[in-house]
């Protein structure tokens, strides 16, 4: 048996494959373009036989065709994507190519794959997309969180890409019969996270001396997951999710971007004090807000806890003290990824 995942050289794919090679033995096979999000260190299972890397784009038909023939997995799971909202405001193009053709390809692709599998293989395949709450648009403070009926407002190019390619995936089940799952997760962190996102970016600014940027007002409200509930409520959902049902995933940890980084601060301040003696939260600057800002994200879990029995296990404040642990562990990691696309990219944003 084999599973098929792609874009699993990037965060949530690679603490994907960890949690499923720490309780499958199947094989599974990774398809990433390797974009600047895409590090090969996140997955070292050289001498792993469970484990095969493809260099490739979602995008290439031809290579899907011949990995899909030769593997014949018994699922697919779509995590490639351009993530990252602000580069979507620098440069959408990258975004359309990958999240909207990229997954009509790759449905494509698997379609023709699934269409000839035998009775009892078509019956039991699965294609499962990663999605986000993003799709949902934004809350005010009193409304209700994004259940799975909620409709689709999109606001910023990565979202409209992102709803895009929920809706052709939902249209592949209902037009062909493809045996679709979607999941619409909240924001994650933990291990492996790039750190052009807001957490890492803070934790490695505070470590080097370095303002903390507070887009606007710092009142923008997200709700947290520690990623490693993210791969297990995946993992549920591709075990025993209903076919053509979508699932939002949520930490139930509604924060304000400022109370977040107040508390990765505080956590720093006590695992790597300042040699000054004061607090990282001194180095916090409120910098230009980002354009088309969706002010509040908040998930109804609810459907999933009920249905399929999944609960996150980490809270936002051992999940905190667990990444930074990780990336104080993890210098040479941090050091791999910060290269000069990197510092590129931060000055673009951020000036100098
Ligand atoms: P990421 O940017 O860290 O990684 C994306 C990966 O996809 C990289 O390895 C990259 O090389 C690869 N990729 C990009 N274009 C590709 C293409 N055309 N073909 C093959 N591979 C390609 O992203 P992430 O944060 O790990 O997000 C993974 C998925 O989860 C995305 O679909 C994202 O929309 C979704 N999601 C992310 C979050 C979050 O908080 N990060 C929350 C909810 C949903
Ligand atoms: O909600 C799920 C989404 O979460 C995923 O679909 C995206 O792929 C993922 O990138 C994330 O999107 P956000 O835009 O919410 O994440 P980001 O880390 O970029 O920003 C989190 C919040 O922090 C947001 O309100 C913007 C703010 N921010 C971000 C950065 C990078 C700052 O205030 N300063 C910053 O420097």
């Amino acid at each position: 048996m084999a599973v098929f995942v792609t874009g699993c050289a990037g965060f949530i794919g690679s603490n994907f494959v960890h949690y499923f090679l720490s309780h499958n033995n199947e094989l599974i096979l990774n398809i990433d373009k390797l974009t600047y999000a895409g590090n090969l260190e996140n997955l070292n299972y050289e001498g792993d036989g469970r484990y095969v890397f493809v260099h490739g784009d979602i995008a290439d038909e031809v290579l899907l065709k011949q990995l899909l023939d030769k593997h014949k997995p018994r699922a697919v799971l779509n995590f490639a994507a351009e993530s990252h909202v602000d580069r979507s405001i620098h440069g959408p193009s990258d975004f359309i190519e990958t999240n909207v053709l990229g997954t009509f390809n790759l449905l494509e692709s698997v379609r023709a794959y699934w269409q000839d599998l035998p009775a009892a293989e078509k019956d039991a395949f699965r294609f499962l997309h990663v999605s986000t709450d993003e799709v949902y648009g934004t809350l005010s403070p009193t409304d209700p969180p994004f259940a799975e009926t909620k409709n689709y407002e999109p606001n910023s190019p990565y979202s409209a890409s992102k709803a895009a390619s929920d809706h052709l995936v939902r249209a592949w089940h209902h037009t062909y019969g493809l045996p679709v799952l979607t999941t619409n997760c909240s924001n994650n962190y933990g291990p492996y996270h790039f750190p052009e996102k807001l957490i890492p970016l803070v934790l490695l600014n505070a470590l080097a001396g370095k303002p903390l940027p507070i887009y606007g007002d710092g009142q923008q409200v997200r709700d947290w997951l520690y990623v490693e509930d993210h791969c297990r409520a995946i993992a549920r959902v591709l075990e025993a999710g209903k076919v053509g049902e979508t699932y939002n995933i949520g930490g139930w940890n509604e924060k304000t971007n400022l109370e977040v980084v107040h508390t990765l601060c505080a956590v720093l301040d006590e695992l790597k004090p300042r040699e000054d003696g004061k607090r990282y939260a001194e180095q916090i600057t409120y910098v230009k807000d980002r354009p088309g800002h969706d002010r509040r994200y908040a998930i109804d879990a609810r459907k999933i806890e009920r249905d399929l029995g999944w609960k996150p296990q980490e809270t936002f404040e051992t999940g905190i003290r667990k990444t930074v642990q990780w990336y104080l562990a993890n210098q040479a990691w941090v050091e791999g990824v910060t290269s000069g696309a990197y510092r590129q990219w931060v000055g673009k944003q951020y000036g100098a």
